[in-house]
C-alpha cells in the first residue's frame, strides 16, 4: 500500500507547480540536487570531520565532505569552510559561540526593519538573550544608518557585528561596516544567506574582502539543500590562525552531533552547479526579474519601501492602502495563486503579528525560467488583489482581531475574482516546469 506521505507529497508539487512562487527565501532545485539529496549518504553517521570521525566506515563520506568544502572554497577564494550546519539557525548561534562569551555585546539589524532573529533579537532568542545585544536600524530613506551603527559601535564597544538581512532590498555595503569593526575593534561576520547566488554571480559585492566570517544558507539563491555553511576569509584567519578550528569546535562537539551527509553531497552539486556560467545568467536574471516586479508594481500604484529593489526582493508598503493589511493581502493572493509572506515594513504602523507590508522575490519564479514578461502580469495580478481586498482592513480593537481574520479567509477563499485569477496564474505556470529545462544547469 502506498503510504499516505506521498500522495502529500503528489499534492505539494502539483501546489508548487500550479503557483507562482515569490517567498525570496525560497527556490527550486535541480534534479541532481533532489537525487543526491535521497540517497544512501543519509544512512550513515559521522560525528567529527574527515579522516577524524567517531564512526568506522566513513572512507566515502570523508571524500564527499572534502569534495563540498573544496567547493565552496574555489567558489568564494576563502581558505576556510565548515558545511555542517544543519541550518542558518544553528550557523549564526555556532559563530556568535566560536567568537563570544556569555554576556559579550554584539550588534545587529533590528528584526522589524529586515534583521533575522538570529542577529540579537532580545530576550526570546538565544542570540539576544546569552548576550548583550545592540541593535541598529534604517535612515529615512530605508537604508542601513551608518551614522547610527558608528555611534553605537563606539558606545556599546560590541565584540561582534554582523552584517546582514533577511528583508532588505539594497545592496549591503561591507566596506563601511568592515571600518566602523575597525573602528572598535569588534569582529566583522556577513549573513549573505539572502544574496549569496548573487555574490556568486557578480551582481551584489562580495564580502570576502572585508568580513572575518561568512555564513550563508545553501538553500535561498545558492539554489542547493536546505543547510548551511560557514567561510572564514583570509582577514578572519590572519587575525586569528586559530578561527576555523574554533567555528569547527563550535559546531561540533559545540552545538551539534552527526552532519546530514546527503545534505553535505548535495551542497557540493550546488556549488559545482554555481561555478558554472550559466549560474552568472541565472543571479543576472533574478535582479532584472526583480526590478520589473518593482516596477511594474509601482506603476500600478502600489508603494515599495526604499522606492524599489536592489537585489533579489522587496517589499509592498501597503500602509497606505489601510491599516494592517499585510496579512490580508498574503492569504489574499496565495487564493490568487501567488504566494508571498507578510512583512513590517520600517516604520510600521500596526505591528509584528499584523504587519503592512508583504515581501517578493525572485530567486524561485527564476529558476522555473519566467522572465520579464511574467513578472509583469504578476505584478498586475498582484496590484488587482490588493485594490480587491484593501477594505478589509485590520480592526484597531485586538479582541476583534480572531473572528475578523477567520471570517476574512472564509470569504476570501470562495471569492470569485481571486479563483479566477488563480485559473489565469495556473494557466501561465503550465509553461515553466519547476527547474528549467534550458536554464541555468541544462
Ligand atoms: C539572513 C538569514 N540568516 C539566517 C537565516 C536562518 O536560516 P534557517 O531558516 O535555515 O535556520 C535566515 C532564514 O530566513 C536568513 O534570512
Amino acid at each position: 500500500m502506498t503510504d499516505q506521505i506521498f500522495s502529500l507529497i503528489e499534492q505539494e508539487y502539483q501546489r508548487q507547480l500550479d503557483k507562482v512562487g515569490l517567498i525570496p527565501s525560497e527556490n527550486t532545485v535541480s534534479p541532481q540536487v533532489s537525487e543526491v539529496l535521497s540517497s544512501c549518504l543519509s544512512n550513515k553517521y559521522s560525528e567529527g570531520y574527515s579522516n577524524r570521525r567517531y564512526y568506522e566506515g566513513n572512507q566515502i563520506i570523508d571524500q564527499v565532505e572534502l569534495l563540498a568544502i573544496e567547493r565552496v572554497k574555489k567558489l568564494f577564494s576563502v581558505p576556510y569552510v565548515n558545511v555542517q550546519p544543519y541550518s542558518g539557525s544553528p550557523a549564526n548561534s555556532a559563530i556568535q559561540f566560536a567568537l563570544l562569551q556569555p554576556g559579550d555585546t554584539l550588534m545587529g539589524l533590528k528584526l522589524t526593519m529586515g534583521g533575522h532573529l538570529t542577529h540579537g533579537h532580545p530576550d526570546v532568542t538565544f542570540s539576544g538573550k546569552y548576550y548583550n545585544s545592540v541593535q541598529y536600524g534604517l535612515g529615512a530613506d530605508a537604508r542601513i544608518d551608518f551614522e547610527q551603527v558608528r555611534e553605537l559601535a563606539h558606545k556599546h564597544k560590541p565584540k561582534l557585528i554582523i552584517a546582514g538581512n533577511t528583508a532588505y532590498p539594497f545592496l549591503l555595503d561591507f566596506a563601511q561596516f568592515r571600518q566602523i569593526a575597525d573602528e572598535v575593534g569588534a569582529w566583522l561576520m556577513a549573513d549573505i544567506s539572502h544574496v549569496t547566488g548573487l555574490v556568486i554571480g557578480g551582481e551584489h559585492p562580495s564580502p570576502v574582502p572585508h568580513a572575518d566570517v561568512i555564513m550563508s544558507t545553501t538553500h535561498k539563491t545558492f539554489r542547493g539543500p536546505r543547510g548551511a555553511m560557514i567561510l572564514v576569509t583570509e582577514r578572519g584567519l590572519a587575525r586569528d590562525p586559530e578561527l576555523g578550528k574554533k567555528i569547527d569546535a563550535a559546531i561540533i562537539p559545540g552545538l551539534q552531533g552527526g552532519p546530514h551527509n546527503a545534505t553535505t553531497a548535495a551542497i557540493a552539486i550546488a556549488a559545482a552547479e554555481a561555478s558554472q556560467p550559466s549560474f552568472t545568467q541565472y543571479a543576472r536574471q533574478i535582479r532584472l526579474n526583480a526590478q520589473t516586479l518593482a516596477q511594474t508594481l509601482m506603476d500600478e500604484g502600489i508603494p515599495l519601501v526604499g522606492g524599489g529593489t536592489e537585489t533579489h526582493l522587496m517589499i509592498m508598503d501597503l500602509s497606505s492602502f489601510g491599516f494592517g493589511l499585510g496579512g490580508q493581502v498574503s492569504y489574499a493572493m496565495d487564493v490568487a495563486g501567488i504566494y508571498a509572506n507578510r512583512n513590517t515594513v520600517p516604520t510600521e504602523p500596526s505591528s509584528p503579528f499584523y504587519p503592512s507590508g508583504v515581501r517578493l522575490g525572485t530567486p524561485l519564479v527564476t529558476s522555473r525560467g519566467m522572465k520579464e514578461k511574467e513578472m509583469k502580469k504578476i505584478g498586475k495580478w498582484i496590484a488587482q488583489v490588493v485594490r480587491h481586498v484593501q477594505k478589509y482592513e485590520l480592526p484597531q480593537d485586538k479582541k476583534l482581531r480572531s473572528k475578523f481574520l477567520k471570517e476574512f479567509r472564509a470569504e476570501a477563499d470562495q471569492d470569485l475574482k481571486l479563483l479566477e485569477i488563480a485559473q489565469q496564474v495556473k494557466a501561465m505556470c503550465k509553461k515553466f516546469p519547476l527547474f528549467a529545462e534550458e536554464g541555468p544547469h541544462a
